[in-house]
């Protein structure tokens, strides 16, 4: 996510703004810029890198003011370049905008504002909103004060929102309204820091912790405009609004995670967020903004013969989940494999094949050295990952960003589950244009799609129920993870949780497999997790439920709120419903929750475990 502060008082602003900068840091970012309102004209300093670089900028050619805004880029449109990083200005030059959030719309009001003569230096959606608000300047009378240029400012920001669709959070600076800063919100987290003769603005109150703890959390749909003297609040239609100053408790440390102990954690909870903006725009599976953004053509996807989904780690286990998904709502045959074995198999790449390679980072080796080598066979590849820019998205045929924000733990979570939304809408896209998906069964999973947000904010209030289940198992040494179908994937990633930042051993298996051969090493007491939410091969995940139960298992049961109690669990975490289908993208939840506490419990380092990388750059 991107990181917004504003201040505007008597002291100089640049020292302040970059302080906020790097306190914002730990939000993940790939450029920074700074822009000052004073005497009547606009100036900024922009840099792709880290906020010491913009520093180090700002040393070789000082800013001087008391009005500021600060910025530092996650790059959602647009690589990561100083071109693109924020502030961005309109055609005057006079106008900057810094913004956090997707506007899904920007590329028709680009085209909108080209027709109208207007020139634009960057990628980005943000950079629009600044033409769009320009244009919207043009139409009203032009100011002879500072305080007729504030009135025309919030009227402009008025009617440019109204535009917008998306997610934003704006902050304005004006030349014709000097001393103020307007920003507006919607869906995108903005904060105004109360001071003395001074205000603030962020997107995380960590930015101006240093400088008071008066916050006002402003409400989607409001604007605020902010002065030295004060916070006037307000709604987009212009309806005053009373400041609701709250006191932040938050110790700075604490604060820097947003009051999460650790970022795992915090991205854990962040997964309603991260499902719900990865979706946006692209559910129900009609609109025009997928082809787009990623470059499949309906024609394209119905000429598919197959899918092959290839990844590591966790990123392989959502391969295996959407290869289900290619199966059961594309009708393509499909395979999902880990990237480094694919890569050295001499596979047999067909004609019609798509190749899907999953990758937060999108700079993961093997999967990198996987891409390249389908593509060298012929095959057309899907980059679906979360870093815009990377070497993957770069080099793939098309790309699907996942929308998760930074995931700054190495223990991957709420990119698990955005990959998996991302999976989703790849093979809904296939199935329609293949003519297997029905379009009422379209529409029923769109609609179970748009729910799951809220599902998955359900679930994690099992949060406490199941830190109680860690306190007991915390000293346990071997764990089981067991589930079928969909959910076999969730067990091999609730046992790579555990394994990975708790040093337990873990073994996910198919619930069918125990007889196999593993069940030999179920003994009394020994913990197993099965995954036995609503299914159809729910009966048969009760009778491997029963067979090590028989021998003395503590089984940990997930399941679905309503359905009747797995038979001999120890404890039952209940999860929200929502069609076998999509229940992965809950189920993993406990599970990851589970691996948390557990490590956390072990004194173990959660987000930075021994001998892993965040991305495994090397083969
Ligand atoms: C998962 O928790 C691990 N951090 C690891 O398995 C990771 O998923 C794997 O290295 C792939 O990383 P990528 O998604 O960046 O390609």
């Amino acid at each position: 996510m991107c990181g917004i502060i504003g201040y505007v008082g008597e002291r100089a602003a640049v020292p302040i703004v970059l302080e906020g900068l790097k306190r914002l840091e730990y939000r993940g970012y790939d450029s920074a810029g700074v822009a000052v309102l004073t005497n009547g004209s606009i100036e900024r300093r922009r840099t792709a890198g880290k906020v010491s670089a913009l520093g180090a900028l700002l040393a070789k050619a000082p800013l001087s003011g008391t009005t500021a805004l600060g910025h530092t880029r996650w790059a959602t449109h647009g690589s990561p370049k100083e071109e693109n990083a924020h502030p961005h200005s309109d055609c005057t030059g006079g106008l900057v905008v810094i913004h956090n959030g997707i506007i899904e719309n920007y590329i028709e009001l680009r085209s909108d504002l080209a027709r109208r003569g207007h020139r634009f230096s960057s990628e980005t959606d943000t950079e629009v909103v600044a033409h769009w608000i320009e244009e919207a300047l043009k139409r009203i009378a032009s100011p002879h004060s500072p305080r007729e240029g504030e009135s025309a400012l919030v009227q402009a920001l008025q009617a440019a929102v109204k535009s917008l669709r998306g997610a934003y959070a704006l902050a304005v600076l004006w030349n014709k309204a000097p001393g103020v800063i307007v920003c507006a919100k919607t869906a995108s987290p903005l904060v105004v820091g109360l001071g003395r003769d001074e205000n603030f603005l962020a997107s995380d109150a960590p930015a101006f912790l240093s400088h008071t703890r008066r916050a006002v959390y402003l409400e989607d749909g409001e604007i605020a405009v902010l002065s030295r003297e004060r916070c006037r609040l307000m709604r987009f239609d212009g309806t005053a609004l009373p400041c609701r100053p709250v006191k932040i408790p938050w110790k700075r440390a604490l604060a820097e995670k947003e009051g999460f102990k650790h970022f795992m954690l915090k991205e854990i909870y962040d997964q309603p967020q991260a499902i719900e903006d990865t979706l946006r725009g692209r559910v129900p599976f009609s609109g025009p903004s997928f082809e787009r953004e990623t470059g499949l053509a309906s024609s394209f996807l119905s000429r598919l013969k197959r899918a092959r989904l290839i990844g590591c780690g966790t990123a392989y286990h959502a391969c295996l989940v959407g290869r289900y998904w290619m199966e059961s709502l594309a009708g393509i045959p499909a395979e999902a494999e880990t990237a480094s074995e694919f890569r050295y198999r001499e596979s047999v790449m067909e004609p019609g094949e798509l190749v899907i390679a999953v990758s937060q980072s999108g700079e993961t080796a093997d999967t990198l050295g996987a891409a390249r080598l389908a593509r060298s066979r012929g095959a057309k590849v899907l980059a679906v990952t979360n870093c815009l820019g990377s070497s993957l998205s770069r080099e793939a045929d098309f790309s699907l960003y996942t929308r998760c924000g930074p995931e700054l733990g190495v223990a991957s979570t709420k990119a698990f589950t955005g990959q998996m939304s991302a999976l989703a809408v790849v093979a809904a896209r296939i199935g329609l244009a293949r003519g297997m998906l029905p379009r009422s069964r379209a529409s029923e999973l769109a609609r179970a799609m748009l729910a799951l947000p809220a599902a998955a904010t359900t679930a994690l209030k099992l949060d406490a129920e199941i830190l109680k289940v860690a306190r007991k198992l915390r000293r346990e040494g071997h764990f089981f993870y067991i589930g079928r179908d969909l959910n076999y994937a969730v067990a091999l990633e609730g046992a790579l949780k555990l394994k990975e930042i708790s040093y337990l051993h873990a073994e996910g298996y198919a619930g069918g497999e125990l007889k196999h051969g593993p069940i030999a090493l179920i003994e009394k007491g020994i913990p197993v997790v099965a995954l036995a939410t609503r299914s159809r091969l729910r009966d048969k995940i009760q009778g491997a439920v029963s067979e090590v139960t028989a021998r003395g298992a503590r089984l940990i049961a997930v399941q679905t709120e309503g359905d009747p109690p797995v038979h001999g669990a120890d404890a039952i975490l209940r999860l929200p419903e929502c069609p076998e289908v999509l229940a992965p993208i809950l189920a993993v939840i406990p599970l990851q929750l589970l691996a948390y506490h557990i490590a956390d419990l072990r004194g173990c380092d959660v987000d930075q475990p021994r001998n892993l990388a965040k991305s495994v750059t090397v083969e």
